[in-house]
């Protein structure tokens, strides 16, 4: 969405922290933004300011574990500025404890702002924004705990957060062929208001029992995290690009791959597994990795994989998967027999060799 100004832009969570972030980054390049949040105060002031700087933005109280409440913004945005074109799901909470420990109504809460709210919003903003006709952009904020396992006591913040990233994954596919594009935050550690998330927990879900929002003292952490404002930009920058993931600490990388790794040991695992192979399940002990012409390579396997969004790529160009019955392998077959490797060939006359997938990826 390379064409930015004058556009509308309604963003949860923007009293504070890097709802604001956004919503400074956006108004200074000249959109147009309805600021949504529960917290009532700090959205009077947040938006006071703003406008005393000459920006174009005006405010909703929203809480957006309520759906009908979901559904009034979006028809008081469209009331106020004509149209929505950027919807930002960026509104989040946390409560820290052991997954049996914490009670229902917190699992309900956390889920409800991070996850469920998510679907409020698309089932509100996105028939609007299909309706006018215009490039636009859902951007949903995640973290890098919608990734990652990030340990004990975060069971409900990580696993709403990793819905957050599969319904964007989802969302790109459904909206590829649209001008409308997709993209999921995934931060590191912020410098915002989040651990007074508490104070923002409507009365419906109850008392948080003073809890944390996480097990393990963050405090320190978040202080030295990054700037709220430099996040905002970065926003914009990912909508302007069309850019999938937004990750704000590129050292955060080596926990995907250990992730990856841990994943990858699993397949290792299946592959050995003799009532697999007895089954004569495609893709066990016998799959083999294969050099496609142009020098891109593929696990063989029954499943196709949705073209990724943008940035899922290899240098080399996108994996292929191509789909293959494993040679049959009379049950009872030792596991060292199975693994002898085939003599390198040409698949239907091309520059294709195969190479034999021999041992499983170490731990
Ligand atoms: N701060 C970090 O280090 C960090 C890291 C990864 C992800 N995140 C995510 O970033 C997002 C923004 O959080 P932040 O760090 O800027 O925190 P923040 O507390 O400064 O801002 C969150 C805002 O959400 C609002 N909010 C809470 N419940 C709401 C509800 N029911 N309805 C409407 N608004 C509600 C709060 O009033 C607050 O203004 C969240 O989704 C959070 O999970 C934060």
């Amino acid at each position: 969405m390379r064409d930015i100004e004058g556009k509308v832009a309604f963003i949860t969570g923007a009293a504070s922290g890097m709802g604001l972030g956004m919503t400074k980054a956006f108004t200074k390049a000249g959109m147009k933004v309805m600021m949504a949040d529960i917290d009532e105060k700090r959205l009077q002031a947040a938006a006071a300011d703003l406008k005393a700087r000459g920006a174009d933005v005006d405010t909703l109280r929203c809480d957006i574990t309520i759906e009908d409440s979901v559904f009034a913004a979006a028809a008081a945005t469209v009331k106020r500025f004509g149209t929505v074109h950027v919807l930002c799901n960026n509104a989040g909470v946390s409560v820290g404890g052991l997954s049996e420990e914490l009670s229902q109504k917190d699992w309900d809460w956390v889920v409800a702002v991070n996850q469920t709210a998510i679907v409020y919003a698309m089932r509100a903003f996105l028939p609007l924004m299909k309706a006018n006709g215009e490039s636009g952009h859902v951007m949903s904020t995640a973290s890098m705990a919608g990734l990652v396992n990030a340990g004990a006591g975060w069971g409900a913040y990580n696993a709403s957060k990793h819905a957050a990233v599969a319904m964007m994954e989802v969302l790109y596919s459904e909206l590829k062929d649209t001008p409308i594009g997709v993209s999921v935050l995934c931060p590191g550690a912020v410098n915002t208001n989040i651990l007074e998330a508490a104070t923002h927990r409507p009365d419906h879900f109850g008392k948080s029992d003073d809890r944390p929002i996480a097990l393990n003292p963050i405090g320190e952490t978040l202080q030295q995290g990054l700037d709220p404002d430099v996040v905002g930009e970065l926003v914009l920058d990912a909508i302007r690009e069309n850019q999938f993931y937004i990750f704000t600490d590129p050292r955060m990388e080596r926990q995907i791959e250990r992730l990856f790794d841990r994943i990858k040991l699993g397949f290792a695992w299946a592959r050995k597994n003799e009532h697999l192979i007895a089954a004569n399940q495609p893709g066990g002990r016998s799959c083999r990795r294969v050099r496609i012409a142009g020098g891109r390579q593929g696990l063989r396997t029954p499943f196709r994989s949705p073209a990724g969004p943008p940035g899922t790529q290899t240098a080399s160009g996108p994996l292929r998967w191509k789909a293959q019955r494993a040679p049959r392998i009379p049950p009872g077959t030792a596991l060292s027999r199975v693994g002898t490797p085939p003599p390198a060939h040409t698949v239907r006359g091309s520059s294709t060799s195969a190479v034999w997938d021999r041992s499983p990826p170490r731990a």
